[in-house]
C-alpha cells in the first residue's frame, strides 16, 4: 500500500464551516481516506497528543485550544504522503504558506492554522494510533 500521514482540521476550521472544502482539496490532491472521524478530544488527551511540545511557550495554548471544539481526524494516504500533504497545507504560520495552500485559504493564524499534518512516516503511525484501532483503518 502507499504511506500515511495522519491530519486534523481543526477547530477554527470546523468552526468556520471549511470541512467540506478542506476535504475537496484532500480529495483533488490525490490523497485517499483511509480512517476518518468527527471528534472532540480532551485537554488531558491533548496534552498527550502533543507531548513532543510539552516545553514549548506554546503547550498551553495549544492543548487548549485543540480541545476546545470538535474536529475531524483522519488518516491519508498517498505514494510520498507525508511531505506531499505537508505541500498542500503550506507553513505552518498562513502569513508564510503558498498560494493555494489549505492554510494559506482556510487559516486564521499561526495557532488557529485549520489543519495538522504529521511530520514524518514514524509520527504519522504514532499519530493515527492515538485516534484509530486497526480496525477502525480501511
Ligand atoms: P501543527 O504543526 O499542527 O502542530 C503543532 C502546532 O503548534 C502547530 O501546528 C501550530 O498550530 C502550533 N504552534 C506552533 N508554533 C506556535 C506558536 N509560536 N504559537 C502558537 N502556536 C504555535
Amino acid at each position: 500500500r502507499s504511506d500515511r500521514t495522519f491530519t486534523m482540521i481543526k477547530p477554527d476550521a470546523v468552526a468556520n464551516g471549511y470541512i467540506g472544502a478542506i476535504l475537496a482539496k484532500i480529495n483533488k490532491g490525490g490523497f485517499r481516506i483511509a480512517a476518518m472521524k468527527y471528534t472532540q478530544i480532551t485537554k488531558d488527551q491533548a496534552m498527550k497528543f502533543y507531548e513532543v511540545h510539552k516545553n514549548r511557550p506554546f503547550y498551553n495554548e495549544l492543548t487548549d485550544f485543540m480541545s476546545s471544539g470538535p474536529i475531524v481526524a483522519a488518516i491519508l494516504e498517498k505514494e510520498n504522503a507525508v511531505a506531499d500533504f505537508r505541500t498542500l497545507i503550506g507553513a505552518t504560520n498562513p502569513a508564510d504558506a503558498a498560494e493555494g495552500t489549505i492554510r494559506k485559504e482556510f487559516a486564521e493564524s499561526m495557532s488557529n492554522n485549520a489543519v495538522h499534518g504529521s511530520d514524518s512516516n514514524e509520527n504519522a503511525a504514532i499519530e493515527g494510533a492515538f485516534y484509530f484501532s486497526d480496525m477502525e483503518i480501511i
